[in-house]
C-alpha cells in the first residue's frame, strides 16, 4: 500500500508551494497523497524517496510538471460571475478605450492569467465583440495562460461539453457555437480567432516579466489556493504588466487588500476591481 510518513508528505507539499504557489492544508492529504500516488506509479522510480529527489533537484522536469498539473483544479465555465465581466466590457474597456483613442493607439491586450480551459477568455471575447461597436477598428489581443498543458490543449481546441455553456445566453450560444453531432459545442472562429494561449506559471518570475503591457489583467479563482507569500508576489507580477490606469478582476471571494496597497479600488456598478 502507497502511505507517505508525514515528513514525506509535508516534503511534497514544500516543493509543491514553491513550484506553484499552491498550499495544501493538511485536510487535502488524502487528496494529495493519491495524486502524488498516481503520478509515482507512472514513472519507473523504484522508491519514492527517488521520485522526491528527482522532482526536487531538477533531474525531471517533465514528472514535475506532471504532478502539478495533477493537482490544479481547473473549475471555470462559460459567463461565470458574469457580474465582473459586464463591469470590465461596460465601463472598464470604454475607459480604457477613450484613453488610447487620444493616445492614437488602436489596440487593447488582455489577459486571463489562469484561464484554464479557456471559459473565461473567450467569455471576454464575446463580450467584447457584442459591446464595441467599432471593434473591426481595433487591434484586440486577448491571451490565455495556464500552468496545466493538458487544460491549454482544451482550450485550443474550443470544444465544450452542456455544463461548461449552461450560463450562457441562447441568443449568444446561437450566434458562436456550432452544436455537434455528439452534444457537444464548438466555439465558432470568429471569436477563437481572437485569443491565445501559453504555459505560463504564475510564480515564475523570469516567465511573467514578458508579459506587458495589459490593459487589464483577470485572475480569478487562483489566488484562493496559494500561500499569502506566493500571492504577494503574482499580484506583484501583475502589476508590473499591467499599463498604468490597467484593471485587475480577481475572483469575486478575493482582494488584494492584505496583500498590497498599490491599486486603487475601483468600484463599477455591478462589481469591484483594482487599478494601477
Ligand atoms: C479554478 S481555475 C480558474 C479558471 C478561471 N480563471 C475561472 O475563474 O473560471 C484555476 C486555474 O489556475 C491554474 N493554476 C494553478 N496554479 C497556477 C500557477 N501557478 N500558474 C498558472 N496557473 C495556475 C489551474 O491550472 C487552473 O486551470
Amino acid at each position: 500500500m502507497f502511505k507517505l510518513t508525514d515528513a514525506e508528505f509535508q516534503q511534497f507539499c514544500d516543493l509543491i508551494l514553491e513550484q506553484s504557489g499552491i498550499s495544501f492544508e493538511a485536510k487535502k492529504r488524502y487528496f494529495v497523497e493519491k495524486r502524488i500516488e498516481k503520478c509515482f506509479k507512472e514513472t519507473s522510480f523504484m522508491s519514492v524517496k527517488d521520485y522526491f529527489r528527482a522532482l526536487k533537484y531538477g533531474g525531471s522536469k517533465e514528472e514535475l510538471m506532471q504532478l502539478l498539473e495533477a493537482l490544479t483544479t481547473n473549475e471555470t465555465y462559460f459567463y461565470r460571475h458574469i457580474s465582473q465581466i459586464e463591469s470590465f466590457a461596460e465601463e472598464a474597456v470604454p475607459l480604457i478605450l477613450e484613453q488610447k483613442r487620444k493616445q492614437n493607439k488602436f489596440h487593447l491586450n488582455i489577459w486571463s492569467a489562469a484561464s484554464s480551459s479557456g471559459a473565461e477568455i473567450y467569455t471576454i471575447g464575446i463580450l467584447l465583440k457584442e459591446t464595441i461597436p467599432d471593434i473591426n477598428k481595433w487591434k484586440i489581443n486577448l491571451l490565455g495562460t495556464d500552468i496545466d498543458r493538458k487544460i491549454l490543449k482544451i482550450a485550443e481546441a474550443a470544444i465544450y461539453d452542456k455544463r461548461a455553456v449552461k450560463d450562457v445566453p441562447v441568443a449568444i450560444l446561437k450566434k458562436y457555437f456550432t452544436l455537434l453531432s455528439d452534444g457537444r459545442y464548438q466555439l465558432n472562429s470568429s471569436i477563437t480567432s481572437m485569443v491565445k494561449f501559453a504555459h505560463v506559471n504564475l510564480v515564475d518570475r523570469t516567465v511573467m516579466k514578458q508579459y506587458k503591457e495589459q490593459d487589464c489583467i483577470f485572475c480569478r479563482n487562483v489566488l484562493i489556493y496559494f500561500s499569502d507569500e506566493a500571492k504577494r508576489q503574482v499580484v506583484h507580477s501583475l502589476y508590473q504588466s499591467l499599463n498604468k490606469d490597467g484593471f485587475i478582476f480577481l475572483g469575486h471571494a478575493e482582494s488584494v487588500g492584505r496583500i498590497t496597497s498599490a491599486f486603487r479600488l475601483k468600484k463599477f456598478k455591478k462589481s469591484l476591481s483594482y487599478q494601477k
